[in-house]
Parts: structure tokens; sequence; C-alpha cells
């Protein structure tokens, strides 16, 4: 490599589901890295498999980034579609196919979903109805917490589960807004950072 040239990418292992999953990370955006809420909830789905049994659920991804979660999810045999800003999906898709081509129940899907934009359309209550929303580490400074919410209410319908695994950041009170929504259980998993 020249001297000046940078590296754009980078490959990571991880093992879950009994299973080595490579992921293509890259530094251009935040959906590049694995963020530690991805982490922590691919950790949690893979022990509790009994407790929380994926196999056949529909399951829906936001904000999925690498993709590291959906493709546990997929492993543990869920439908799964994984969702992110429309020009993030490349690394997206590659990580998903790679990792799943021939090892999963069912085949994920990859789909556009900008936060709170074009819901009800693109995203129909009638038909898409999932039993687990996951979102890791989607809470940080950005200007689409309020679209972040709507988007969580959106798919959130009686009978959902939302897991949702983020760093404490910015005002506290943000997560409790996340409880006036009617979701059956809710789980959620926060991860302390000590600053130094
Ligand atoms: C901090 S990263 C977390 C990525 C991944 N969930 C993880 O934990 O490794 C936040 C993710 O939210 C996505 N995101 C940010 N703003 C968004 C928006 N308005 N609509 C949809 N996704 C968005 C980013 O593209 C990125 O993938």
């Amino acid at each position: 490599m020249e001297e000046d040239e940078e590296q754009t990418e980078e490959m990571e292992m991880y093992n879950y589901v009994g299973q080595e999953i490579v992921i293509q990370e890259g530094f251009d955006s935040y959906a590049g890295m694995i963020w530690p809420g991805a982490l922590a909830l691919s950790q949690y789905l893979d022990s509790h498999r009994s407790q929380l049994n994926l196999m056949d659920k529909a399951v829906l991804e936001i904000g999925a980034g690498t993709g590291l979660l959906s493709i546990v999810a997929s492993l543990l045999g869920a439908w799964v579609t994984a969702t992110d800003l429309p020009d993030v999906l490349g690394n997206l898709t590659f990580n998903v196919s790679k990792n799943t081509r021939g090892r999963c129940r069912h085949t994920p899907q990859v789909a556009p979903l900008s936060w709170g934009y074009d819901l009800e359309r693109t995203y129909p209550t009638a038909i898409y109805r999932y039993d687990y929303i996951l979102a890791a580490d989607v809470v940080y400074h950005h200007d689409f917490l309020d679209e972040l919410l709507a988007t969580l209410k959106h798919f959130c319908q009686p009978g959902t589960t939302l897991l949702l695994a983020n760093k404490i950041r910015l005002d506290k009170c943000f997560f409790l807004k996340l409880f006036d929504y009617s979701v059956t259980v809710f789980l959620f998993i926060l991860l302390f950072h000590r600053a130094h």
C-alpha cells in the first residue's frame, strides 16, 4: 500500500450461534462500524435462545449498519429485514449475504428505511407486522430523534417486542419516552460508559 493511501475497509471476525461471521467495516460513516449495542444484543440473542426463541419470527432491524445483529437473528432462524439509510445499503447487503447464504432457514432481506420518512406508504401497518424490532445504538447526537421515536411507534404494534441496546447518551429522559408506546415486552439494555 502507498504511504499516503488510506485504508477504507477492514474485516472483523465474530463468533455467534456457533458460526464464524466475517464483517466488512468501512470508515466513511457511522454505519460502517460495529457499535457496542450491536455486540451486546448479538451476545444477548445468542445466549438467551431458549427464553427468546426467534425461530420463524418476523424481525425488523432499524439502523442496521454493518448488519452483524441481523445476521445473528437470521442464523437463529428468524425471518429478518435489515434496514438503514439508502446510501449505506451496499456494505450492509454485502455482509448480510456473505454471512447468511446457505446457512439460514429464511433468506434475510435488506431494504431502505429512513426514520420517519413515508412510513405508512412504504411499510403500511396493515401489511407489515413484526414480532421483534431490533435497534442497536440508534440514539446518539443526530437530527432525527423525533423521527426515530415516530418510527419505533409505527412499528411497535400490539404484540411487538422492541429490543434496544444503547450506550447512555444525550438526555436520559429520551429513553423514558419510549415507554409511552404500548409494546408487549420491552427489553432495554443500556450500556453505561464511564467518562474519563
Ligand atoms: C451508531 S450507528 C449503529 C449501527 C449498528 N446498529 C450497530 O450498532 O453497529 C447508527 C445507525 O443508524 C443509521 N441512521 C442514522 N440516521 C438514520 C436515519 N435518519 N434513518 C435511518 N437510519 C439512520 C446509520 O446509518 C447507522 O447505521
